[in-house]
């Protein structure tokens, strides 16, 4: 691709990240690259239980300036942590230090170098509307940028898919979050327009069309987080795992929802088990009725499963928290709205509804409102449509 396809946002952000690369000492950029955040619209922690998920990528971006060095040493610069340089080198055996947001960088080089390429020291500039903790996969899309200006930089190509697990397995590593493949895949493989819909029992996916000139999908970041690192995650992963186990089915996807009630007799299930069953199985039917309705613009039915979906993440798997709950019940009820639920890993970020887009202005501002009133935070609202994926470009 080249800079004319690029929408005047990018471009700004692309001029902005280029000033930042030379204001840091490094040049001119060889190679320009750009990754989208991501919203699911239903589908949620059925990613790792062998579900179909359907997210999309949003008008939200990390933007990267890349160029070769001579030696093995990268060094990493952020608008997101002014003054503050990463470095590592390229060829050592790289591992995660503390917390810094490098450990993602590394872990996908530690990634294209397991993979056979030969990755040079190379010197980045990066700048982020991804809201970190939004749960609009921040980490992601920049595992998925580095991926792509890294393999521009060496003039390699790698199968989308392929990077896609490349960077989950960096997010493992080098992050600690045993994730699924959902947020990776998307900001890699969405394409404009469309929703993505990710079968993960086979990691097979197919784009559905999904623009409506009258409806919506409206992002409500309640910008409170509580880190998926911090074990809930793991927790649920694991209890679902050792569920299937105990089940004798490979995933949970294997388990009829017509049998459900029968399958959570089972004695050797703990009570956690069976909500985190419940949650999958049935979350697994609503995602699958989900593209049916959507597919006949049946957003009232498509509203239904995402309310739906919001009860079962709160009262069953219980990855909600009061500030979700609030926002999802306050949207659920006001006009012009077909749906609102949680989205991503929860634990706080954010929460997506289905909206009429005449009505996004005032449910904005109301939700703005009671929400400051309630919690004393002032949420961060946009309206978004589904993006085209990762992509890089020599400058
Ligand atoms: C996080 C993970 C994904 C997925 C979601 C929940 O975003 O990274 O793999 O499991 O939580 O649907």
């Amino acid at each position: 691709m080249s800079t004319q396809t690029l929408s005047p946002e990018h471009h700004a952000s692309i001029e902005a990240v280029g000033t930042l690369f030379a204001d840091s000492g490094f040049g001119t950029p060889e190679v320009f690259g750009v990754a989208p955040g991501r919203v699911n619209v239903i589908g949620e922690h059925i990613d790792y239980n062998g579900g179909l998920v359907l997210p999309a990528a949003i008008d939200r971006w990390v933007h990267v300036a890349i160029r070769r060095r001579e030696d093995d040493l990268v060094r990493l610069v952020s608008a997101q942590a002014p003054g503050k340089l990463v470095e590592f080198s390229a060829s050592e055996e790289l591992a995660p230090e503390g917390k810094s947001w490098g450990n993602y960088v590394k872990g996908v080089v530690a990634g294209l170098k397991r993979a056979g390429f030969a990755v040079p020291g190379f010197e980045a500039a990066v700048i982020s509307t991804v809201p970190v903790g939004g749960g609009l996969s921040s980490s992601a899309a920049l595992e998925a940028v580095f991926g792509k200006v890294i393999l521009e930089l060496i003039g390699e190509e790698m199968d989308d898919l392929a990077l896609a697990k490349l960077c989950q397995k960096a997010e493992h590593d080098f992050a600690g979050v045993p994730c699924g493949l959902m947020d990776q895949a998307a900001v890699i493989l969405c394409e404009e327009g469309k929703l993505l819909m990710l079968d993960c029992v086979d990691d097979s996916f197919q784009h559905a069309p999904f623009e409506d000139p009258d409806w919506g999908l409206l992002i409500i970041n309640s910008c409170v987080s509580h880190e998926l690192s911090d074990g809930g995650y793991a927790v649920r992963r694991d209890g679902c795992h050792a569920a299937a186990k105990i089940l004798g089915v490979g995933t949970l996807r294997e388990i009829n929802p017509a049998k459900l009630e029968e399958a959570l007799k089972h004695p050797e299930l703990t009570e956690d088990m069976q909500r985190y069953v419940r949650h999958a199985v049935t979350e697994i039917a609503r995602t699958l009725e989900t593209v049916e309705a959507l597919g006949e613009r049946d957003y009232a039915r498509a509203g239904e499963l995402l309310n739906a979906s919001h009860v079962s993440l709160r009262d069953d798997y219980r990855v909600s928290c009061p500030e979700l709950d609030f926002i999802a019940e306050l949207a659920q009820s006001q006009e012009g709205v077909a749906g609102c639920r949680m989205t991503g890993g929860g634990f706080g970020g954010s929460a997506i509804a289905l909206v009429r887009r005449d009505c996004v202005e005032s449910l904005s501002r109301l939700i703005e409102q009671r929400y400051e009133a309630e919690f004393g935070i002032e949420p961060k609202i946009f309206e978004t449509r589904p993006m085209g994926g990762a992509r890089a470009w020599k400058a």
